[in-house]
């Protein structure tokens, strides 16, 4: 096995899990990767562990370097089964290895993963290695309860858990030897998918991580950041914020092709503006795209026609994810065909109020759309896009 190496005395030990396409409900078309870092120093450390599934391949890079019964701490940043559940197999191993953990991460590891040696941190402590030292940062909330990072000043290296991963697979674990735009939307997918309900917490932890010098950045999942590291700082502020660009999302399914016509005339509309407006439908778009792409997008509409007095479970599936992300504040309004019965429009407002964002009214229309209503989508787009992003002129 290549030994991969960050730093003097750093190594990258984590797997890459290449056909993994579903993180609970998260599409990852790119693969997964579980990453875990040996300390090399006076005292052994690793930092982070994997999914027991790839205990054997963890244990195993750790070998190409030194015996895993070496092993004097672990620290466990967060205590997640993706990240984490690989800590009884590496304890049969190094069976005397104190674990370094935030209290509230100790409590869960001991339910979800046995009794160990569990070392309570807190913000600002520290453990020497030798050499090096690790200071201790908490994240309550990002995004777990136990969320901490881990920073080596020596080295300048952050430790930075979920923050600033990415869900890909890539031929080398360095942002400069990956494809740079690939990555670029896969750290964009995860922000959207596993941190946006959290951005309020984004500006602090940006604050703590201000005050460190870095130079290189190794997440707990995708590629370690050595050279661009001011970008994906960039991107983190900038979705921290809420920041948006001129783009809204016409998101619909359809029974009889009636709302999908209102579908594309609302996108018609909207893109007249010179927004850039983009059209989706759940399906053969994984609500996970559609959830990245908005969370640069200023609005939304979501198109339904009502099914059984209600919305149509596509529509749904996406709006309940919708209200657990929270893309607050950004506008949004539903639209859709009706026959007998309406009962669609209801659904989707209750669930878009309730995912925070600022809604407008509806657009309904009885039976198929006319030429006439066809317009008024049109128009509907127009006024929708300019409402989202207002002209500059
Ligand atoms: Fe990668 Fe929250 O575990």
């Amino acid at each position: 096995m290549n030994q991969i190496k960050l730093a003097k005395g750093v190594y990258y030990v984590g797997c890459k899990d290449w056909k993994l396409r579903d993180f609970h409900g998260f599409t990852t078309v790119r693969g997964v990767t579980y990453n875990a870092y040996l300390i090399v120093d006076e005292k052994i450390c690793l930092v982070d562990l994997v999914k027991n599934t790839f205990a054997d391949e963890l244990l195993a890079r750790i070998s190409s370097i030194l015996p895993p019964e070496k092993i004097d701490y672990i620290v466990m940043n967060h205590v997640e089964n993706d990240q984490a559940s690989a800590l009884p197999q590496v304890m049969e191993k190094a069976a005397g290895a104190k674990i370094f953990i935030t209290a509230a991460g100790a409590k869960e590891a001991a339910r979800l993963y046995g009794q160990y040696d569990y070392n309570i941190v807190k913000e600002g402590d520290k453990l020497e290695l030798g050499e090096n030292s690790l200071h201790f940062v908490t994240l309550p909330m990002l995004h777990w309860p136990d969320s901490m990072v881990a920073y080596m000043p020596g080295e300048k290296i952050l430790f930075s858990n979920d923050a600033f991963g990415q869900h890909i697979c890539a031929s080398s674990p360095f942002d400069d030897g990956s494809d740079l735009a690939a990555v670029m939307e896969e750290a964009q997918n995860y922000y959207a998918n596993i941190l946006m309900p959290y951005s309020k917490l984004i500006g602090g932890a940006l604050g703590k991580a201000g005050g460190l010098a870095i130079e290189t950045i190794a997440p707990s999942h995708g590629v370690i950041w050595r050279s661009h590291i001011k970008d994906i700082l960039e991107k983190y502020a900038f979705w921290g914020q809420g920041g948006v660009k001129d783009k809204v999302l016409v998101v619909y399914d359809s029974m009889w092709g009636a709302t999908e016509r209102m579908a594309k005339a609302i996108w018609e509309g909207a893109a007249k503006t010179g927004v850039d407006a983009r059209l989706y439908k759940p399906g053969p778009a994984e609500n996970s795209r559609i959830v990245a792409e908005l969370l640069d997008a200023a609005g939304a509409l979501f198109g339904s026609p009502t099914l059984n007095y209600g919305m149509m479970p596509s529509i749904g599936g996406l709006l309940l994810y919708l209200k657990g992300l929270k893309p607050a504040g950004k506008l949004a309004a539903s639209f859709g065909t009706y026959g007998w019965s309406g009962g669609a429009q209801k659904d989707m407002d209750e669930l878009l109020q309730k995912a925070g964002m600022s809604l407008e009214p509806a657009l309904t229309l009885n039976w198929a759309p006319s030429a006439e209503d066809l317009s008024n989508c049109e128009n509907f787009g127009f006024n929708f896009a300019n409402k989202a992003c207002p002209p500059k002129h």
